[in-house]
């Protein structure tokens, strides 16, 4: 049995169900109370510990780091890495894992949206309100152009579904080595596939590159009568030219589960347009990918401890090994 002094010290700032925690009693666990850490921070909190367990809502940014000289991992139970200092964690030799375990979960909502804007869902459901019975004409989405940006796991999964309802889809990103997938075309580049496209959806990580990556030029090259769709991070998207888009019917509407400031202003224009669908970030949020995330996450914090490999690893700054075939570089 490991005693108490060479037992890892180890953080957990987010809400873990009991039987997980029992999965980290090798550890000395300090656990903070539920929304602490996403409302004052980490501060001081990691001064003597291993590892921590954060969900995306936790910023550990370099000073947080600075205070941390043990810490070994940041196990993140979420895909999205924006909220931790990649550049800080690598000059210091902390190794970050995450959860790439909701592409379906993230994929099921993006289609639903689609879905959504285009047979006018919202505006059919307040039709009945108060004995109401107009019908709002929709569009098919058999063969609507749907342009994926970033066909990683989830924009995989979205293509996959996609086609399945006899879409065209087409896709940009950066990387090399993305797989071949039947009837999914790769375009060169974004201006030159916006003007093309129906629905626009998003699956990049926010980083510098992705940071306000749709703005006024973007939207500008899109028709009229396409739709934005956002289940990656606010930050992709210049929100106060996306607003100006809308307003100016640029664009026909924006399905959005994600924003810059969550939650947005009640006074935001975007939340009272009625040409726009705002859900507040559910991409992951079904009972079976939260606790998959939350398993995931769990064996990364033990697996890095132990210095095992993760299939997980997005910063490895120990001498792991992948387990799996996963590509580097690839997160979403
Ligand atoms: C993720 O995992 O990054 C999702 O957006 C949930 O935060």
């Amino acid at each position: 049995m490991t005693s108490e002094s060479t037992r890892p010290k180890v953080v957990v700032a987010l809400a873990l169900a009991r039987p997980l925690l029992d999965q980290l009693m090798e550890c000395d666990l300090t656990i903070m109370a539920p929304g602490v850490a996403e409302d004052r921070g980490l501060g001081n909190a990691l001064a003597d510990a291993e590892g921590v367990l954060v969900s995306s809502n936790v910023s550990v940014d370099g000073d947080v780091m600075a205070s941390a000289p043990n810490l070994r991992v940041i196990s993140t139970m979420s895909v999205g890495l924006d909220h931790i200092d990649l550049d800080a964690a690598r000059e210091r030799g902390i190794t970050i894992t995450n959860t790439p375990v909701l592409s379906d979960a993230v994929a099921d909502l993006t289609m639903a949206l689609i879905t959504m804007l285009s047979r006018r869902i919202p505006e059919a459901m307040g039709a009945v309100d108060g004995g109401g019975w107009s019908v709002p004409l929709g569009g098919d989405l058999a063969r609507k152009q749907l342009l994926l940006v970033g066909f990683g796991r989830i924009g995989q999964a979205v293509a996959a579904r996609a086609l399945a309802a006899r879409m065209r889809v087409t896709y940009v990103d950066t990387r090399d080595g993305l797989p071949a997938v039947s009837g999914v075309d790769r375009a060169g580049a974004l201006a030159g596939a916006l003007p093309d496209a129906d629905f626009v959806s998003l699956h990049v990580d926010l980083n510098a590159k992705t940071r306000k990556l749709m703005g006024r030029q973007e939207f500008t090259l899109m028709k009229p009568t396409a739709f934005l769709v956002n289940t990656a991070r606010g930050g992709v998207v210049d929100q106060a030219a996306l607003t100006w888009a809308v307003t100016e019917g640029e664009i026909a509407g924006a399905g959005l589960d994600v924003l810059e400031d969550e939650p947005p202003l009640a006074d935001d224009p975007l939340v009272r347009d009625p040409h726009v669908i705002i859900v507040p970030h559910i991409g992951s949020a079904t009972t079976e990918t939260r606790d998959a995330m939350a398993q995931c996450a769990v064996d990364n914090l033990l697996m890095v401890l132990h210095h095992e490999g993760s299939p997980f690893v997005v910063a490895p700054n120990e001498r792991l090994q992948p387990v799996d075939g996963g590509r580097p570089g690839e997160r979403r």
